[in-house]
């Protein structure tokens, strides 16, 4: 019997460790949703055939996802009566885009295994095929997330890192996300796909020295000093619709788009591994994909935290 007192309490507190350390699992939907994988990888595959910027853009929403409170799907929530929601922060207002592929994705997979995936997972899936699909690598994404019962717009206004930062600033929103600065320089990386709006990037062509004058005027030209506020820029200039490692090639080229993209390479910590990255694309996609795995451990709820939204837009 006094044997067997100890043996009750480690196991108590082994099942209790577990719940307070609960992991996320490539294999979680295994047997609750086996095809789950397959329904994700269709739906972004027909998306992103029907317009390829669509990868970069639920790309973006799952970053935006996981640094306000987590990945936990809020950022997909619409604005109530109770709470307004992160699509109208600063940095979504006008500008996040794939909802609708996330909707029709988690129709379909409704359709197959009702009420057991979060749309957190949806994201974290769709996010990694709209990479691969794009050209990029590809990655197994631990699951298990599950949903927010709400939503912040002040956290998404002050978490999200701003395009006029400097590397100190971006470092730090980073950090404070427990991502290293080379996890910041490797996931900027995803700035090799997709767009940006001019208000975004007028100061940069206009005021900053540290930029190619040819590429500034390039930029210029469809970037007026004032109006124009929505005409759209490649982030990478090259191939905006292949995720490749032409992103660290123009930063050394001193052709980021961004401010905040060219911290990176401005003379600081990060111009090395920034050449790094522009000559071996191999060592970049593998950095990536991996701190593509850290950002999606962000805070994550699991167990019986939050719920497995039925529709990503409303609560249940
Ligand atoms: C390091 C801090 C970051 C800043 C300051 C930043 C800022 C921005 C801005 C301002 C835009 C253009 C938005 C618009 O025009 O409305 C953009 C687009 C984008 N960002 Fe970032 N970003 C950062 C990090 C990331 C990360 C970590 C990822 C993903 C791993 C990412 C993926 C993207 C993608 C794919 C787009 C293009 C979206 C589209 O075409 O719809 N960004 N980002």
């Amino acid at each position: 019997m006094a044997s067997t007192i100890p043996i009750v309490t480690l196991l108590i507190v082994m099942l209790s460790c577990h719940a307070a350390n609960a992991q996320l699992s490539p294999n979680f939907y295994a047997s609750s949703c086996p095809n789950l994988q397959t329904i994700v990888r269709n739906a972004m595959s027909r998306a992103v055939n029907r317009e390829t910027r669509i990868g970069a853009s639920i790309l973006r929403l799952f970053f935006h996802d996981c640094f306000v409170n987590g990945c936990d799907g809020s950022i997909l929530l619409d604005d109530t009566a109770t709470f307004t929601g992160e699509k109208n922060a600063v940095p979504n207002r006008n500008s996040a885009r794939g909802l609708e592929v996330i909707d029709t994705i988690k129709t379909n997979v409704e359709a197959a295994c009702s009420a057991t995936v979060s749309c957190a997972d949806i994201l974290a899936l769709a996010a990694r095929d709209g990479v691969a699909l794009l050209g990029g690598p590809t990655w197994q994404v631990p699951l298990g997330r599950r949903d927010a019962r709400t939503a912040s717009q002040s956290a998404a206004n002050n978490q999200i890192p701003s395009p006029f930062a400097n590397l100190a600033t971006l470092t730090s929103s980073f950090a404070a996300k427990g991502l290293s600065t080379r996890d910041l320089t490797a996931l900027s990386g995803g700035h090799t796909i997709g767009l940006a709006r001019c208000t975004t990037f007028r100061g940069r062509i206009y005021n900053d020295t540290n930029i190619d004058a040819n590429f500034a005027a390039t930029r210029r030209a469809n970037c007026p000093a004032s109006g124009g506020d929505n005409n759209l820029a490649p982030l990478d200039i090259q191939t905006p619709t292949r995720f490749d490692n032409d992103y660290f090639r123009n930063l050394v080229a001193r052709r980021g788009l961004l401010h905040s993209d060219q911290e990176l390479f401005n003379g600081g910590s990060q111009d090395a591994l920034v050449r790094t990255y522009s000559n071996n694309p191999a060592t970049f996609s593998a950095d990536f994909a991996a701190a593509m795995v850290r950002m999606g451990n962000i805070s994550p709820l699991t167990g019986t935290q939050g719920e497995i939204r039925r529709n990503c837009r409303v609560v249940n």
